[in-house]
């Protein structure tokens, strides 16, 4: 392992009740509630997999607080069900008395799913190691497992009770998809080189500046295309885009886009053109033109070309956020475009996210980046350099445990 760590081969967990700690928060249809693709859920089952004779204990967050994605973990639980042919008992509860007795009464090869971590108020908070092992979550939890896997690269830079509280209490290790994550992105770091392009889309605008912020500050963007929301937003901080955006906090939110675009001048890209839905067709526009009342659902063509020349001369480019509404085929081609430049660059590739590798799969090109991760908001800053949470907390472990 890179770190000091110990993984799943080095603990005994056989006979064991195991707290594992996955991150399996998953796109979420707004209309429906239904769960939008399960690759995290799919990655979660390999380390439950290899852990047939433990008591398994999974717990996850999902969403946030408040918004439309932050549901039970019931569907979650029957989707793992589904990938591991297995029963995976649904406990309606985190650690009141019915999660304490699903887990008394579990025997080894028994899997329980615990209910949304975030449902209870510590689990939304930042703690240090010493406050964290004190809070009600980790000292109720910690009586009746008896071990912990941690797994959550996506939440790796939390300091979230679940993630840090377990290390010096009970036995913890990594899991299958933290050990595989940290290998990959080590032989990642061994051979990047610069320039260093960065392509931003999707929704999620503050994680998008947060991350812009790091890398930069950091040394790790050299050049920041911009699409999706997040180039709309800083599109209309310099009055380029005269459309709605309904995000939160909208006017905090572009005076900070505009403060980093006069910071770094040199550093952004944004788009030339979009393309929008009229009368059922894609139709594109020079982004000034672009009409005010229908939604930008993909990049046009002349920033296609534009970002795929810079994608390709990159040393190492990285991914995050779909650049445009994959999931409407006629929007799919900012996406499809801008992948294909990385798969055929010479660079070292770097795509983050459940709904980007989603997209790869659906093009078949899956194969041709070099790293595919399950995170996206963790990613970025073990990408800047950042020291993240969970792994501290593998490596408390290690000194504690390991022999
Ligand atoms: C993610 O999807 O990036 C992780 O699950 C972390 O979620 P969060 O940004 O809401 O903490």
């Amino acid at each position: 392992m890179p770190a000091k760590m110990l993984t799943i081969d080095n603990l005994d967990l056989d006979n064991r009740k195991v707290f594992v700690r996955v991150d399996i928060n998953t796109p979420v249809n707004p209309q429906t509630g239904e769960l939008l693709e399960l690759s995290r859920i799919e990655e979660a089952a390999i380390t439950i997999r290899d852990l047939p004779n433990s008591a398994v204990v999974v717990g996850s967050h999902q969403g946030r607080v408040g918004r439309y994605d932050y549901i039970s973990m019931e569907k979650h639980a029957k989707a793992l069900s589904r990938i591991l042919g297995k029963d995976v008992t649904f406990v309606e509860d985190v650690f009141g008395s019915a999660a304490k007795s699903a887990i008394e009464a579990s025997r080894p090869g028994d899997i329980i799913m615990l209910d949304n971590l975030r449902f209870t108020a510590e689990e939304n908070m930042e703690f240090s190691p010493r406050d964290a092992e004190k809070t009600v979550l980790v000292s109720r939890l910690k009586g009746y497992v008896n071990a912990c896997v941690l797994d959550a690269f996506p939440t790796a830079h939390r300091a979230h009770p679940s993630i840090i509280g377990f290390a010096e209490l009970v036995p913890t290790c990594a899991g299958r998809v933290v050990a595989k994550e940290l290998i990959k992105l080590e032989r990642i770091f061994a051979i990047e080189k610069g320039p260093y392009v960065t392509v931003l889309g999707g929704a999620k605008v503050n994680d998008r500046i947060e991350a812009i912020d790091a890398l930069i500050a950091n040394q790790r963007a050299d050049k920041v295309l911009l699409s999706g929301l997040v180039a709309l937003v800083f599109l209309k901080s310099k009055g380029r885009y005269r459309g709605p955006l309904e995000i939160e906090n909208e006017q905090k939110t572009l005076v900070r886009a505009r403060q980093l675009l006069d910071d770094h001048p040199e550093n952004f890209e944004m788009p030339i053109d979009a393309a929008v839905r009229i009368d059922g067709m894609r139709r594109e526009f020079p982004v000034g033109e672009v009409p005010a009342n229908v939604p930008v659902l993909d990049i046009g063509s002349r920033t296609i070309d534009r970002y795929s020349r810079l994608i390709k001369g990159a040393g190492t480019v990285f991914m995050s956020g779909p650049p445009g509404a994959f999931e409407y085929e006629e929007f799919g081609v900012g996406t499809e475009n801008l992948l294909k430049a990385m798969a055929g660059s010479f660079g070292t590739t770097i795509v983050s996210g459940g709904h980007l590798s989603a997209a790869l799969h659906r093009f078949g090109i899956h194969e041709s980046i070099d790293h595919v991760s399950t995170a996206g908001g963790a990613l970025v800053q073990y990408l800047a350099g950042k020291r993240l949470p969970l792994i501290d907390a593998l490596e408390r472990a290690a000194n504690k445990w390991g022999s």
